[in-house]
Formats: C-alpha cells, structure tokens, sequence
C-alpha cells in the first residue's frame, strides 16, 4: 500500500520517461538533438544526437497530463488516499513540468557523464541509468514541495529496483534484448 503511493507519485516521472522510446517513428520533424551537435572540450558530442527535442517535449507534455489527471482523481477517495503529493494545492503545469522535465533533466546529465567518460550512447551505466530520471525529478520537484531526504531514498531505491524488475520481465517476455 505504501509502495503504491510511491508508485503513484513517480507515475508523471515514469510516463515522461517512457516517451522517447515511445515516440522513436513519430514527430520525426523534432527529432533534432537537444545538445544541437555541439561538440564539448573532448571533442566528442555534447549529449549525442539520440537525445532528441522530440523526447523532450513528449515527456513534458506526458507529465503535465498524467499530473491533470491525478489532480482530477483527488476527488475519489481511493486516490486522494494514495497520493502523497498535494496535486490540489498546487499549478498542475507547474507539477507536470517540474516532474516531467526533471526526469529528463536527469536522463540528460547522465548522458552528458557518460558521454565524458566515453561510455557510448545505450551502453550500460549502473546504477546511474535506472535512476537518473527519479532523481533529476526529485530535485526539481523539490523546488516547490519539500519531499525529505528518506522519502527521495526511498523513492530511488525503489526506482531501481523496478527498473530492474521491469527490464527483467521484458528479457523474458523477450520484449528488450538487454536484461537491465
Ligand atoms: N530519447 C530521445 N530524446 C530524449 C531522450 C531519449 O529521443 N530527450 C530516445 C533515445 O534516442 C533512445 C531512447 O529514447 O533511443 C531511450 O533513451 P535512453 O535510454 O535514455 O538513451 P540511451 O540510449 O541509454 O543513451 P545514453 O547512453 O545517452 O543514456
Ligand atoms: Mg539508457
């Protein structure tokens, strides 16, 4: 029950998450790279021309009605129960965007590390890419909505270990070929 209230409030994170991959054959007119081909000081991409506007946009956009919809919700009391986060008291594009664009933020400065460190674009980066999104949403969330230090470990903690449950059920169900 706990776990679900977790989940409930990370639901924006995950969908903006989720939106890049699931928008790979679409918008294709954005899918021009964030960090416009500029090289850094190593001479290698900035981020790399997979991290799209396209992905960006379609995240944001994701989180701010996911958050619309749980604003909406709060009226039941089965929902108003599981949510933790006060969507009621707050701009629902400003808690849409601040989720949604945090996760990716957190996508993105991973891939800036990784780029630096010269690990190339979809090779593994544990844990850093199962939790950069929990914890780049954290962060920006954490703007206007004090969510603790224990709440943010629990909910990164749990972040990975669901990342890992659903990459995991995915190799076998043979939808991702990768395990994590
Ligand atoms: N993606 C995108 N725009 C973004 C972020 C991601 O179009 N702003 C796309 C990427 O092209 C990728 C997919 O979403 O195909 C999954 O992204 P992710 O797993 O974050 O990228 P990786 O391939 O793991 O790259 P990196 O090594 O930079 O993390
Ligand atoms: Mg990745």
């Amino acid at each position: 029950m706990i776990l679900l209230t977790y989940l409930y409030f990370m639901l924006p994170g995950i969908f903006a998450n989720m939106m890049p991959v699931l928008m790979k054959k679409h918008w294709l007119w954005l899918a021009r790279p964030v960090d416009f081909n500029l090289k850094w000081f190593d001479g290698k991409n900035l981020l790399g021309d997979h991290k799209t506007w396209r992905g960006l946009i379609s995240g944001v956009v994701a989180s701010i009605i996911v958050v619309a919809i749980q604003r909406w919700l709060m009226q039941f009391e089965i929902f108003e129960k599981i949510s933790m986060f006060p969507y009621d008291q707050y701009s629902v594009w400003l808690v849409g965007f601040l989720i949604g664009f945090g996760a990716l933020l957190g996508d993105m400065v991973k891939s800036f590390i990784k780029r630096r460190v010269g690990i190339e674009p979809g090779k593994k980066f544990m844990p850093w890419d199962q939790i950069d999104a929990a914890i780049g949403a954290i962060a920006l969330i954490s703007i206007i909505w004090p969510v603790g230090w224990i709440r943010s470990l629990v909910l990164v903690v749990f972040t990975f270990v669901l990342h890992i449950l659903v990459r995991n059920i995915g190799y076998y169900l043979k939808v991702n070929k990768e395990r994590w």
